[in-house]
């Protein structure tokens, strides 16, 4: 097991990093819209598809049983055990207008279980990493999720928003109850980031409703590998419906409370 974990995260590592840098070096000045998805501004870039593309071909040569999730298509069950789900440009807005905050994320799961997360930033010249029961690092320094605040009127939030007009609305009701009880809220355009800025201690805590797995596989390992909690409506772990992260004692506070308004529904 040991062998097989440090294989897939050195793959990751350095497809991520091919990744980083094609997207990074890479970048068109004339960057436009490929296609939508979802609604007009759910969009690709064609440097989504490269990303993905570049990915699935340099994991795809080194372990040719495995299968595969990606947000541009890349889907295939593997005969393996092994599944890889990538994110070829999380926070693709930021990236289409030329703003830092995104990031590629790589997991490799082990029979539906997370077991490595690689989120590669960058701009900002991180790349974060877990193993499962090995801890968490920014670059090689470990990372630890902030000390919990006093109270959750001291608390800097992340959070996110769909890409569908009715979800929104509902989304934003969340945030004009929460904002005048917390320090802040962030909206930081990239969920793999989010949750490792939890990791590191730079969030008190992240919630978003409509995460894919490709968006959260990854940070969620590395903020539960830097002592966080992860989960979703009580008693149900992170999920498409609601996607938790916090320091431990700030998640027993937040969990109720976005059960009690409604932040898992539309
Ligand atoms: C998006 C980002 C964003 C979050 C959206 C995601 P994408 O991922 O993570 O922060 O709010 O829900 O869809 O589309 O840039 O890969």
């Amino acid at each position: 097991t040991d062998a097989l974990y440090d294989e897939l995260l050195d793959i990751a590592l350095e497809a991520a990093h091919r990744a980083g840098v094609l997207l990074r070096d890479g970048r068109p000045a004339d960057l436009g819209v490929a296609a939508t998805k979802s609604s007009p501004i759910d969009v690709v870039t064609e440097m989504d598809l490269a990303s993905e593309k570049l990915i699935t071909g340099f994991i795809g040569e080194r372990r040719p049983d495995d299968g595969f999730l990606g947000e541009e298509g890349a889907s295939s069950a593997g005969t393996s055990g092994i599944r890889w789900v990538i994110d070829p440009i999380d926070g693709t807005v930021n990236y289409l207008y030329g703003l830092p905050s995104w990031a590629v994320s790589i997991a490799a799961e082990r029979d539906g279980e997370v077991v490595v997360g690689v989120v590669a930033a960058p701009m900002r010249g991180e790349t974060y990493r877990a193993v499962l029961g090995r801890g968490a690092f920014s670059n090689d320094e470990p990372v630890r999720h902030r000390p919990t605040p006093p109270a959750l009127s001291q608390a800097l939030l992340g959070t996110g928003f769909g890409y569908l007009a009715e979800r929104r609305a509902a989304q934003a009701e969340v945030v004009r109850t929460l904002l005048p009880q917390v320090r802040d809220i962030r909206r930081g355009g990239s969920a793999a980031i989010d949750l490792c800025d939890v990791a590191c201690g730079r969030l008190d805590a992240y919630y978003e409703r409509g995460l894919n797995p490709w968006d959260l596989a990854a940070g969620a390992l590395i903020a539960r590998e830097a002592g966080a909690l992860t989960g979703g409506r009580p008693g149900r772990s992170a999920s498409h419906e609601l996607t938790l992260a916090a320091s431990p004692a700030l998640f027993e506070q937040l969990q109720p409370l976005l059960e009690e308004l409604g932040a898992w529904h539309d």
